[in-house]
């Protein structure tokens, strides 16, 4: 158990969930630099060292640990449970090049450490203390190397200015009473339900407050006691983030979240002119902030990397690879662009996906395809933004080795992580259902895979929930089953095997 004098604030009761997050892996951080020109850390594709400052379970640590077996990485956590997971793991994978440490970021700073490449902190910088960021800062200003890029995530104003006070709510109430913060969390959001119920003045009208409380049943209780909980959550403003960040000498370098990172998806022409006015980068990011109401942020900043000229932006993205995450007859050429629609479908379109249907490739590779002949590179550069956009390709590192003996762990721990590691460099995530079929499933028809799944859930103790999180038994469990199962053959299963996941 972790001590008072170290959570300072943060609910450290109950472990994390345990996820992988591919926005924060280095081939995603280097597509991020690339798409705002800034040159990404240089090296080999595969060999990186990686920090990540509150790592949770490490399943991001870990998972790119199996991917890259030339990579040195690090998880940072103070809670011992989370730490012992990871390491258990890592032996169990026999992953020597991933270390885990239980420690506090102030403890960290006292380590010896490697300098890293990548320095990342991903769920933690508005759930703490003003002290606790500025050892987060410190910690990137001493050991991010020169040319490295840091990753910084966090609830953010002004989009959360309407469920600040619903926080502080279930943060009072959630704190008191029976039971651990699962239970507790669920209570306290139990009682906001019934004040909003009441016509409560500063919660009613509110869409934001409305989307959250409705949102609720779908969370896992322990995801809401780490991000509800906590007396020191602040949502924080961009403008300020970026000052504690030139504390650590960082350039802020754009956003991956990947939509936002360019501005014809998210700026209309009545905002371009009061942005094109303001003096600085900073205050234009930070305004955009006010068009968009952003609630979340994940900010990538790097230590004094160089801006490159458009020709040689375009010539380190020709040597980046991509893969494409859903088999190539299911992608769909109508995208999910924020919250907007985009229609891709052209020839061009067509011949990015086909070049990819046979297995990564990087983009001069792709633009060099007979069919791509008199594609301008603009083109292709929109294409595959779009598709990453949309999360039906990756960006990915092209390492060799094979992830299947980490995969086999995370089966055997009963499915500890929501994703599979490619031997490609990153992870992809799956569904509960998606990993069993990936990992486990011989083959046989719909209803010979539909039965093995249930028997998998009966292995694993756990119950088959639907997409609201409701459990479902006998026959509706079948029916759901055998749904994600013909979805999975459908789009995904053929792309895991391209990526190396699932065995041919
Ligand atoms: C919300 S979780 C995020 C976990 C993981 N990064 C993810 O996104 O899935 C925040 C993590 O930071 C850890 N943490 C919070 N304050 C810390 C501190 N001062 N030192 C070290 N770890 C801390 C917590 O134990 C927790 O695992």
């Amino acid at each position: 158990m972790t001590t008072d004098d170290q959570t300072r604030g943060y609910v450290a009761e109950e472990e994390y969930t345990s996820d992988y997050h591919h926005v924060y892996t280095p081939a995603f951080l280097d597509y991020v630099a690339l798409l705002n020109s800034v040159q990404p850390p240089v090296r080999e594709p595969g060999r990186f060292r990686f920090c990540d400052l509150g790592c949770g379970f490490g399943m991001t640590a870990l998972t790119l640990a199996a991917a890259n077996p030339q990579a040195e990485v690090h998880g940072i956590d103070f809670m011992p449970e989370h730490v012992e997971l990871s390491n258990r793991m890592a032996a169990q994978a026999g992953l020597a090049n991933a270390h885990f440490h239980a420690l506090s970021f102030a403890q960290g700073l006292e380590k010896d450490l490697p300098m890293f490449d990548y320095i990342v902190a991903h769920g933690v910088y508005s759930w703490v203390t003003g002290d606790v960021r500025a050892e987060v800062v410190e910690f990137i200003r001493r050991f991010l190397a020169p040319g490295g890029i840091a990753y910084i995530s966090y609830n953010t104003m002004p989009g959360h200015a309407q469920t600040a006070p619903v926080q502080k709510l279930v943060s009072h109430f959630g704190k008191k009473g029976e039971g651990d913060s699962s239970e507790r969390v669920l209570k306290a959001f139990d009682f906001v339900q019934q004040l909003h119920a009441v016509n409560t003045r500063a919660l009613r009208d509110k869409p934001v407050v409305d989307m959250l409380l409705h949102s609720v049943s779908r969370e896992h209780p322990r995801y809401l006691a780490h991000e509800y909980l906590h007396s020191a959550w602040e949502p924080r403003y961009f403008i300020d983030v970026a000052a504690e960040m030139a504390k650590a000498d960082l350039t802020y370098v754009g956003t991956a979240t990947l939509f936002a990172a360019d501005e014809r998806f998210t700026v209309g022409p009545e905002h371009k002119a009061l942005l094109d006015a303001l003096p600085t980068r900073v205050e234009r990011e930070f305004i955009k902030d006010y068009l968009l109401d952003a609630n979340f942020r994940r900010d990538v900043y790097s230590r004094g990397a160089r801006v490159l000229a458009p020709q040689e932006r375009d010539a380190e993205l020709g040597k980046r690879a991509f893969a494409l995450r859903v088999n190539a007859s299911a992608v769909n050429y109508i995208c999910q662009v924020g919250l907007a629609e985009v229609g891709i479908e052209s020839p061009a379109a067509h011949a990015i996906v086909n070049a990819l249907a046979a297995g990564a490739k990087t983009v001069a590779e792709i633009m060099s395809a007979p069919a791509m002949a008199h594609v301008p590179f603009a083109i292709v550069y929109d294409m595959l933004l779009i598709l990453a956009i949309s999360e039906q390709i990756t960006p990915v590192e092209r390492t060799r080795g094979t992830a299947t003996r980490f995969n086999a762990v995370v089966r055997a721990n009963n499915y500890c992580s929501n994703a599979l590691a490619s031997p490609l460099g990153v992870g992809i995530e799956l569904s509960l259902p998606e990993m069993m079929l990936a990992t486990g499933a011989t083959g046989g028809n719909l209803e010979e895979q539909v039965a093995w799944l249930l028997g998998e859930y009966a292995r694993i103790n756990k119950p088959v929930l639907d997409a609201e999180r409701q459990t479902l038994v006998g026959d509706a469990a079948t029916a759901w089953l055998r749904t994600i199962t013909s979805a999975y053959l459908q789009r995904k299963h053929n792309a895991l095997q391209t990526m190396g996941i699932v065995a041919p």
